[in-house]
């Protein structure tokens, strides 16, 4: 079985796509054993390169029993040909990601799509910023991304089920 690339895109990579990325490595796991994927995290904006995740973001993620090794980065020309997917957590990123497409020129571009398309309680439709918040902004944004990754694996799965059955071939 062949798992598409994902890639996770917010404004500063400290916060919710490092900790998209980790919910995502953890639920794959559980579900498609011993099928390694390829996926990462980066960022629009370069003010926290090099960085860790966020203290609040490392927190809620150890509270769920998950663990973080990601360092801030940018976004590059490569991301744009390399993944089948990136998620963006909310519009401003999706305008951004889509510019970007368009500016360098990407023949065949990956779906880009909104991180909330896949939540079924999609509310405003974005993963709020959490960086100005609390520790309950930082859990009301873990809620989300494992709810709406949960339902994005499901649609994953489906898509690669019905592009390996017989009379795709
Ligand atoms: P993120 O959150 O995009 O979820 O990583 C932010 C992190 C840093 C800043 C803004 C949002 N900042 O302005 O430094």
């Amino acid at each position: 079985m062949r798992l598409p690339k994902v890639l996770f895109v917010c404004l500063g990579n400290i916060c919710r796509s490092p900790l998209a990325e980790g919910i995502f490595r953890h639920q794959i796991a559980r579900r498609v054993p011993d099928h390694p994927m390829i996926v990462d995290s980066a960022g629009l904006d370069d003010y926290h390169v090099g960085e860790p995740p966020d203290a609040r973001t490392l927190l809620v993620a150890h509270q769920h029993g998950i663990t973080l090794n990601h360092r801030a980065r940018l976004i590059t020309p490569e991301d744009l040909q390399r993944f089948d997917y990136i998620l963006a957590m909310d519009r401003s990123n999706l305008r951004k990601l889509q510019k970007l497409a368009r500016q360098y020129g990407i023949a065949d571009p990956p779906e880009i799509r909104l991180m909330r398309d896949f939540d079924p309680q999609p509310d405003s439709g974005e993963v709020p910023d959490p960086y100005y918040g609390t520790m309950e902004d930082f859990e009301a944004v873990y809620q989300i991304l494992d709810r709406s990754i949960h339902h994005f694996i499901d649609f994953l799965l489906n898509s690669v089920i019905r592009s390996e059955s017989p009379q795709h071939r």
